[in-house]
């Protein structure tokens, strides 16, 4: 006999979204040991460029080498621990200074110079230098693993884009390390950044909350989310002519994306702070930063073919789209996040058979804290 699987299933309960403890060992266990995606390598345009960035509960400084190749390190000088660098992000002339005994690295992360280095000889100058986080480069993007053994790349990046599309070639089409930023806005969300992959990964709530995407992608309005069905690009309306605020045309289709993609949206989630959102003339990309239990910073990128950047065509209609969508999206997690505290949520909530996927999410995140 099959069992028949009931309507409702039980979400997390209420203290996965506010309880301190578990928020350090998420830190610990997901963020600390993923990939996870930190910066756009255009932002890093010279060599000597920097950034820094926050994965866990780790400061990471980010440099573009004098040969090209972009470097991660722990920001942390190995004299007495004093931070390097401070600015979110800058230009750098030769080297990486301490500011505090000016102990000096090179953008390999080397020691290079100290004060009085020459009379202590016996300081191994690598194993004195910055230490290294491990990098690597895809669709344009910077992304870091601060494990010592870091997992599969292509297995937990590359295979979630796979297990969306059917095939991680298909992103391939757009070509997404070529575009250009057109536009970049960063959300302060007060939310539990659990929230806010349950939301984008569910489309029970589009009809209510999404007006304009729902006029642009009619079966949105259904509530199956794109993300439901593998392989599935939900389909722009019959009287819609591109992915913007009002229906009117985009830029050109990118030249890569085949005749079965065009007129199509197609949303991903990397876990655990990625969102990439196909659509025939551009790409947003979302990238997630936790600060707190109920405190997430959300950074996302409109993309464009560069020529279209170049040309300064008026953009706002594209990125007003998905703007509206972040801002309702991010609202509703933020009326949310207060319940996850309530007694009423003691348990948790329910899924609907239409967001039955965000249980897998659930599994694996109760899986990486076991
Ligand atoms: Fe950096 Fe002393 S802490 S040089
Ligand atoms: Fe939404």
């Amino acid at each position: 006999m099959t069992a028949v699987q009931p309507s409702l299933i039980s979400t997390l309960p209420g203290r996965y979204y506010t309880d301190p403890g578990i928020f350090a060992a998420e830190q610990d266990r997901i963020f600390e040991r993923a990939w996870t995606c930190v910066a756009l390598a255009a932002d890093l345009a010279a060599p000597g460029a920097f950034r820094t960035v926050t994965v866990g509960r780790e400061s990471v400084v980010l440099v573009r080498g004098r040969e090209g190749a972009v470097r991660a390190f722990l920001n942390v000088c190995r004299h007495r621990g004093a931070q390097l660098c401070t600015e979110e992000s800058g230009q750098l002339r030769r080297n990486l200074q301490c500011p505090y005994h000016a102990w000096t690295y090179d953008f390999t992360g080397k020691l290079i110079a100290a004060p009085n280095l020459t009379s202590m000889p016996d300081i191994d100058r690598v194993e004195y230098g910055l230490l290294p986080v491990h990098l690597r480069e895809w669709l344009g993007y910077v992304w870091i693993c601060l494990g010592d053994d870091p997992p599969s790349f292509e297995a937990d990046v590359a295979g979630e884009v796979a297990a969306r599309l059917g095939d991680v070639a298909l992103i391939d089409h757009y070509a997404i390390d070529g575009l250009a930023l057109g536009r970049r806005i960063t959300y302060d969300v007060a939310a539990n950044w659990k929230l806010i992959i349950e939301n984008f990964m569910e489309c029970y709530h589009c009809a209510t909350i999404h007006p304009e995407l729902t006029e642009v992608l009619p079966e949105f309005a259904e509530g199956y989310a794109a993300q439901f069905f593998v392989g599935h690009g939900a389909e722009f309306g019959a009287d819609i002519e591109g992915f913007t605020v009002d229906g009117t045309a985009g830029p050109e289709r990118l030249p890569g994306v085949s005749d079965d993609q065009d007129r199509r949206y197609y949303a991903i989630t990397i876990k655990p702070q990625v969102f990439i959102n196909l659509v025939p003339d551009h790409v947003i990309l979302h990238r997630m930063t936790p600060l707190a239990p109920d405190r997430t910073i959300v950074e996302c990128d409109w993309l464009f073919a560069p020529e279209v950047v170049a040309s300064g065509k008026d953009l706002d209609a594209s990125v007003e789209l998905f703007h509206r969508v972040n801002v309702q999206d991010f609202d509703a997690c933020e009326r949310t996040q207060p319940a996850m505290s309530s007694r009423a949520y003691l348990n948790g909530g329910v899924l609907v058979p239409s967001e039955h996927h965000i249980g897998a999410f659930h599994d694996w995140v109760v899986q990486k804290l076991e």
